[in-house]
């Protein structure tokens, strides 16, 4: 059973969806042990209270320097003992340390298909609009492992959204999340979860195992 912790700083919907797929047993082999936020306020933290999964709020704020942020964040993650890492809407940039220290053990989900509409300034509502603004035709969201860089690290699974010519904002968002974000992140973490995955040269490959499953079916 491998065990994760999930950081969070807004509604928790992808969190929603991770314990929601490992109720229903489409997620194996993988228990929450933990969720961190730097939002207080988060939503998610309340999820994680219902789902009577440990959460810890490590805000900046609170904190006299980043470093010192940095130190509590890591340090609140290692007490854990975690396998690996999941980002669902984690609006705090990853200490080096702690991408060192789970080195290709950490998830994130972006709400676009990378390399399109991500890096800085990148996060939430702001690249719905980005994605109208360009007037794309095709938008969805990204599952990729986080290195160095911003939204730069291997891709581990895509799915493709629509984007309809009435399209606001917040209504494309939802259509990504709900199409695409709260179905290939739990399906990623479960990969990951059962050594379903290897990366090679910098790109991520499904094992032989999981393509013979999906050519029988
Ligand atoms: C959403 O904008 C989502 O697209 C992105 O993070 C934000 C918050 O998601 N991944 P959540 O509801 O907190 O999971």
């Amino acid at each position: 059973m491998k065990k994760i912790a999930v950081c969070v700083s807004g509604g928790g919907t992808n969190l929603q969806a991770i314990l929601n797929r490992i109720a229903d047993g489409t997620i194996g082999g993988v228990k929450v042990s933990l969720v961190v936020s730097n939002n207080k306020k988060a939503y998610a933290l309340e999820r994680a209270k219902q789902a009577g999964i440990p959460a810890v709020c490590v805000s900046r704020r609170e904190y006299g320097s980043r470093e010192e942020f940095e130190a509590a964040l890591v340090g609140a993650i290692d007490q854990a003992e975690v396998d690996f890492v999941v980002l669902a809407g984690f609006l705090v940039i990853i200490p080096e340390e702690m991408i060192r220290r789970y080195r290709n053990r950490i998830l994130n989900i972006h709400p676009s298909l990378i390399p399109s509409f991500c890096g800085t300034g990148y996060y939430g509502l702001k690249v719905h609009e980005a994605v109208l603004a360009r007037g794309a035709k095709v938008t969805g969201a990204t599952v990729h492992i986080v290195d160095e860089g911003t939204d730069t690290g291997p891709i581990i699974l895509q799915k493709a959204v629509e984007v309809h010519q009435d399209d606001t904002p917040e209504v494309l968002q939802r259509r990504v999340m709900e199409e695409a974000e709260w179905k290939i992140l739990p399906e990623a973490i479960h990969l990951f979860a059962n050594d379903q995955l290897e990366i090679r040269d910098g790109r991520v490959y499904q094992t032989e195992e999981k393509a013979e499953k999906e050519a029988i079916c």
